[in-house]
């Protein structure tokens, strides 16, 4: 009885975390009810943590001398994990957040890969099913473990270029047959009794050293721009690891969690894919973005340049703005500045919305965050599919920090990296103008045929110092041009 409370309301505990997580989830669909999702998330997170810690009471009599030790530990790792977490997320810029879902995930994957290897160690997944799921969770984790750390070292620019090796896909599919078949040896001893050829704690540790050896070198070859889609694959491998792991103690928490984030990390991982018009092995196998492109013959006309000013007095003027963010507004921080100027706007009469890629940024609803922390409100903030026809109709549109996502050569050209990528349909304003600080291309390398048209005029500069200088010239004006 002593035992069964405390089991039963862990179980208990774990079921309602498991709710609270898919609703969590379902509530971040909406970027008007993303901060509450995940809060509900994390408090089932907290809970499910805590109420672990009630299976104090159910410890074998062989552990007991141990308990207090254990205790202090684990007290210790949530303190220091969560301290660590708690300070680094507060800090973290909005461009750096790739990086640090890079991080967390590794961590996720290394704590699947840690509950396997302590299975496997002390001898304790004992039956077939039991064996290969461990291994199967353990050689999932370990590699999702090595190629987060590398796609968060490649994102953080410690590891700046692509390194590959002359037959670098034999080579990966050699160090995963050796890791399969160092799986299968394991199973087929301990199932059968055979006496190993080396001590099977070596055939647990080479397993896991091909497996990391296979994250790394699966993931070095692969551009560093690719790196987003790369860390949502080994999103959704952590999440099945663990789900695998959470068979593995019988823990329905940690069973239905796994499968959410590997459900949620496919899902992701398809829609960034088909947002970008490309299969995830293109993604996985071809080197995206990597080597420079010419501007394409088809491209005609040349780049003319207004100033800041101009352009921002142009909007004040006009009858409807339809705003287009990008990576490059995130990279200057110009949300705050940017939202000032659409009050302006917005105070002279100017119909103004905001038009957002699905794959604007360089991670899924960063442009959506971006704006959302300026407080621009949602009833501004139009999807691609709900937003595309209005720009024929539209006065003038700021792309801003923007690239790829407005480049019609996504339409025309067969030969071009993004063709058939749905893009937004900026060239069909009456007027554009496109801030960046230079000649410099976009995530795809590639020359975008919307700046050389007739009605397209560049205005370089940082987007932040651009939006001030905007917001300058409409001041300028007098109260009388703004309200
Ligand atoms: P990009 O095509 O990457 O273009 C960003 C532009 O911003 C660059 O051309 C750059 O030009 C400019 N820029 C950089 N820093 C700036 C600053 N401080 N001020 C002003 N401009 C600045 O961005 P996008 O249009 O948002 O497209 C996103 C791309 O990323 C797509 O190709 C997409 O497929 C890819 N991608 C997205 C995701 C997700 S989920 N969002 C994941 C993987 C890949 P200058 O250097 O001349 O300033």
């Amino acid at each position: 009885m002593i035992t069964l409370i405390p089991t039963f309301l862990n179980s208990v505990v774990g079921l309602a975390a498991a709710f609270l997580l898919i609703y969590g989830l379902w509530r971040m669909s909406s970027p008007v009810t993303a901060a509450a999702g995940i809060s509900v998330a994390g408090l089932g997170m907290l809970a499910v943590v805590l109420a672990s810690f009630l299976l104090v009471f159910t410890v074998s009599e062989a552990a007991k001398p141990h308990l207090v030790v254990n205790v202090c530990l684990a007290l210790s790792a949530l303190a220091i994990g969560g301290g660590a977490a708690w300070w680094s997320g507060r800090k973290v810029a909005m461009t750096s957040m790739p990086q640090m879902v890079a991080l967390y995930n590794g961590m996720g994957g290394g704590s699947a890969g840690a509950i396997a290897a302590m299975e496997l160690f002390g001898n304790r997944a004992h039956g077939l099913t039991e064996l290969s799921v461990t291994l199967l969770g353990a050689l999932i984790g370990t590699v999702s473990l090595s190629g987060s750390l590398i796609a968060w070292a490649k994102l953080d620019s410690l590891i700046n270029q692509p390194l590959r090796l002359k037959g670098q896909q034999v080579l990966n599919a050699l160090v995963m047959l050796i890791t399969l078949s160092v799986g299968v040896y394991i199973v087929f001893v301990t199932q059968t009794g055979v006496e190993p050829l080396m001590p099977l704690s070596g055939l647990i540790a080479l397993f896991f050293g091909c497996a990391l050896l296979f994250g790394v070198l699966m993931t070095l070859p692969i551009g560093g721009a690719d790196m987003p889609v790369v860390i949502s694959i080994y999103n959704a491998a952590t999440g099945l690891a663990v789900g695998l792991e959470g068979f593995v103690l019988q823990t329905p928490a940690l069973m239905i969690a796994g499968m959410l984030v590997g459900a949620a990390g496919i899902l992701l991982t398809l829609l960034m894919a088909k947002a970008m018009n490309r299969s995830v092995s293109n993604v996985l196998f071809t080197r995206f973005g990597d080597t420079p492109h010419k501007k394409h013959g088809s491209i005609t006309g040349t780049l003319k340049v207004t100033a800041a000013g101009d352009a921002g007095i142009a909007m004040r003027y006009a009858g409807s703005v339809i705003i287009v963010p990008g990576y490059g507004l995130a990279v200057a921080q110009g949300q705050q500045k940017l939202y000032e100027f659409v009050k302006l706007l917005q105070a002279a009469g100017v119909g103004v919305k905001f038009a957002v890629h699905p794959v604007a940024g360089r991670m899924p609803g960063q442009m959506d965050v971006l704006l959302a922390e300026a407080g621009v409100p949602y009833d501004l903030i139009f999807q691609l599919e709900d937003i595309n026809d209005d720009f024929a109709n539209t006065d003038i549109v700021l792309v801003i920090g923007a690239n790829d996502v407005v480049n019609p050569v996504a339409r025309t050209d067969k030969s071009s990296p993004i063709f058939g990528m749905p893009i937004l349909n900026a060239d069909k304003a009456r007027q554009v103008y496109v801030v960046k600080r230079g000649e410099g291309k976009g995530y795809a390398g590639i020359v975008n045929s919307l700046f050389y048209t007739e009605h397209c005029d560049m205005v370089y500069g940082d987007a932040q110092a651009v939006l001030v200088q905007m917001i300058e010239a409409v001041r300028g004006l007098g109260l009388s041009a703004t309200g």
